[in-house]
C-alpha cells in the first residue's frame, strides 16, 4: 500500500461507505481497514477524513491509542507483551526486555528484515498465567526470561526451510 494504488483507494472508500449509515462510524472503519491491509497510514487516514468529514487529526489520535491500530506495517510475527499489573509483578518488563534485547528493536518497533514486531499490551485477560506473551495470538504462558531465545529461534527457523 505504499503508493496508495487505485484499487486500495477505492477499496478504502468501499469500507467508508460501508458504514455511512452509522451515527459513529470510525472505529468500525479503521478496525476493517486495519484487517485488509494490517495498518492504517497517513495518506489512508486523508482519505477517510474526505469521506467521513472527520478531522484528520481525530483519526489519527484514535489510531495512536490504540495498540490494534498501527500506522506503520507490522511484521510476520507480533509478539505482544503483557504489560498489565498482574504481568509486571511477575517480571513482565524483563520479558519485553529480552525479547527487545535479542531482536534488537524496542517496543513499538519491526525488526528491519519484517519479521518481527514487539508491542507491550495492556491486561490480556489472561492474569492466572503471567507473565503472558502472545505471538501471533498463541498464548505463551508464565513465560521466563530463559525460554525466549528458543522461542525465537524457532521463529526465525520457520522463516529458514
Ligand atoms: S496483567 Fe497481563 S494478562 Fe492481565
Amino acid at each position: 500500500m505504499a503508493h496508495l494504488q487505485e484499487n486500495a483507494v477505492k477499496k478504502i472508500v468501499e469500507i467508508c461507505d460501508r458504514y455511512a449509515q452509522e451515527r459513529t462510524p470510525l472505529m468500525m472503519i479503521l478496525s476493517d481497514i486495519q484487517k485488509e491491509y494490517g495498518y492504517i497510514p497517513l495518506e489512508v487516514q486523508e482519505i477517510v477524513s474526505e469521506k467521513t468529514g472527520i478531522s484528520v487529526a481525530e483519526i489519527y489520535g484514535v489510531v495512536t491509542f490504540y495498540s490494534f491500530f498501527s500506522l506503520k506495517p507490522k511484521g510476520k510475527y507480533v509478539i505482544g507483551c503483557c504489560l498489565g499489573t498482574a504481568c509486571y509483578v511477575k517480571g513482565a518488563q524483563q520479558v519485553i526486555d529480552k525479547f527487545s534485547e535479542i531482536i534488537g528493536i524496542k517496543p513499538g518497533e519491526t525488526s528491519e528484515d519484517g519479521l518481527f514486531t514487539l508491542d507491550a499490551l495492556r491486561c490480556i485477560g489472561a492474569c492466572g498465567i503471567a507473565p503472558a506473551v502472545t505471538i501471533n495470538g498463541k498464548v505463551y504462558p508464565k513465560l521466563s526470561v530463559d525460554q525466549i531465545p528458543k522461542i525465537v529461534e524457532e521463529y526465525r527457523a520457520l522463516e529458514a526451510n
